[in-house]
């Protein structure tokens, strides 16, 4: 199927209602993966348009990117490397690289067992009560998300902080009130050369040394793939030094012993649950006919509604607590991942790729951005994850429920002029034509029954997997990130500016600069 045909078919949607779509097409487009059920019926799709999707697909090779992906081949051309994140949860008995790689997670799990029974003490023998999480993107969004998921399965006996931020205030707020003498350090960078994990880290360790002097490298705990540097840090202290393997890229490195907070401070089935959920979706991936893979389906989906249905962004609606830092996350698995206009030839890329992803907790969304979702100009595709924390209210569930399928509904069907006034006569024209919602607005309908630790680890991995295939349609190398490091050059290039020991190279720099230095 050519990408002239596909975008034919796109035209001829124009003037068709989604409402009569997918009226059509209610309880067809219902698929299942690993606890999860997912409702397609509310999109600008026809059969038509699955079969042409389904061709593409083929002819793109999904199925042979998903095998060349478990067959840990080089999926990442721009640094040679495989895409290993897979293999930190497999349960099956990989060989080879892939051994090596679950060795990791298991080392990190056996390190977290340790440190929970107070086997691992620093040398004044006192069990660690806190644990201070440092890293950031990829070495922070995940660990920091499974904190925040299952922060009521945290075991009383650790207090666990994160800090991330440049601002002086978040390292100070990750160790107000704790006793240096009774924290862990857990320091987090694949590179060991990220500026904000550094400087973080070292501030942290004066704080531990200025209580507990030489003994401070006993009090951190490092995970990277970058152990030569990891061990000139500690100047040969007595620091424990993790791996994080190469061949797992940072945003995709929840699985990883990044998590050792995680693995540590949470109750111990948790994190062992959230790997299995995970290993149950990959199984999926790996098996589920084309026209019923989770993965496939939401990466045509993606391609679809991005780069022929012309929606530049797609909003994640978590109406879930325990999901309420998922956006954040899957900002950076999606965006850095297929957020590219070049091929790994370094050509253009012909069609828009990686949409805007930004969302938040449902129903709090309600009181907030749902005005612009559903009257204002622009039409953005929804994703509704409807994942209760608990079954503790019955009630609460049915109103969150219930909430999630009005929203869904009021935005695909709208409310005409028609049915205002016939609804409410009362009204003036212009205020009952301000009532009116066009609809028109497609969303996707994510469901289990309640958020678990399994249930979370099959989303996410879901999640890596629709990322991976959507790169492959667009042709995109969906595992290097060149778009961040020119940032992070130029910010050395400035601090002397700063400092003012140069002149700004450009203009407005160097006013801004003359401004906030003055
Ligand atoms: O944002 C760029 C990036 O390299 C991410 O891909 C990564 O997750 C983050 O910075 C942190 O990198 P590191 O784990 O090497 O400190």
């Amino acid at each position: 199927m050519t990408i002239a045909s596909l975008q034919a078919l796109a035209g001829s949607l124009k003037d068709v209602a989604l409402s009569d779509l997918a009226s059509t097409r209610a309880g067809q487009q219902v698929f299942d993966a690993a606890g999860w059920q997912f409702d397609l019926s509310r999109h600008f799709l026809t059969p038509e348009i699955d079969e042409a999707l389904f061709a593409h697909a083929k002819a793109a090779g999904l199925q042979g990117a998903i095998e060349r992906l478990f067959a840990a081949e080089i999926v990442n051309p721009s640094e040679g490397r495989p895409g290993l994140h897979w293999a930190l949860r497999s349960q099956s008995e990989e060989q080879g690289l892939a051994e090596s790689v679950r060795a990791s997670t298991n080392a990190a799990l056996v390190i977290a067992r340790r440190l929970n029974n107070g086997e691992l003490k620093p040398p004044n023998g006192q069990a660690f009560k806190s644990i201070v999480h440092i890293g950031i993107g990829g070495s922070d969004f995940g660990p920091r998300l499974v904190a925040d998921a299952f922060a009521d399965h945290q075991l009383k006996q650790f207090d666990l902080r994160f800090c991330a931020n440049l601002d002086p205030l978040d390292l100070q707020l990750a160790l107000a009130g704790l006793d240096p003498a009774q924290t862990l350090v857990i320091g987090i960078s694949k590179s060991f050369g990220t500026e904000e994990t550094l400087f973080n880290l070292s501030r942290a360790s004066d704080w531990l040394a200025a209580s507990v002097g030489d003994d401070w490298t006993s009090h951190i705990a490092l995970v990277t793939a970058s152990s030569a540097k990891a061990k000139d840090w500690l100047g040969g202290g007595a620091g424990l030094i993790l791996d994080l393997p190469e061949s797992v890229g940072g945003r995709f490195s929840i699985w990883s012993a990044g998590s050792l907070a995680c693995m540590t401070a949470l109750q111990g089935d948790v994190f062992q649950d959230f790997l299995h959920g995970a290993a149950e979706m990959d199984a999926h991936v790996q098996t589920a006919p084309l026209e019923s893979n989770a993965a496939i389906r939401l990466a045509l989906l993606d391609f679809w509604n991005t780069s022929f249905m012309g929606f530049s962004a797609r909003a994640v609606l978590a109406y879930s607590r325990r999901l309420r830092m998922l956006p954040t996350y899957l900002q950076q698995l999606e965006m850095e991942s297929n957020g590219k206009s070049a091929g790994p030839n370094g050509k253009p890329l012909s069609l828009m790729t990686a949409p805007l992803l930004w969302g938040g907790e449902g129903t709090i969304g309600q009181h907030s951005y749902h005005q612009w979702l559903h009257q204002g100009t622009h039409v953005v595709p929804t994703e509704f994850i409807l994942a209760p924390g608990s079954n503790e209210s019955p009630q609460g569930v049915q109103a969150l429920t219930a909430h999630a399928l009005a929203q869904a509904e009021v935005l695909a069907n709208g409310r005409s002029l028609q049915d205002i006034q016939a609804e409410e006569p009362e009204l003036s024209p212009s205020v009952a034509a301000q009532k009116v919602h066009s609809g028109g607005r497609p969303s996707t309908f994510m469901y289990t029954n309640q958020l678990t630790p399994h249930a979370l680890g099959a989303l996410i991995a879901l999640y890596e997997h629709r990322t991976y295939l959507a790169g492959v349609l667009w042709g995109i190398n969906s595992f290097d990130q060149w778009g961040v490091e020119r940032g992070k050059t130029m910010a050395a290039r400035i601090k002397p500016v700063l400092a003012g020991e140069v002149q700004a190279d450009d203009p407005v720099t160097g006013h801004l600069a003359r401004l906030i230095t003055s």
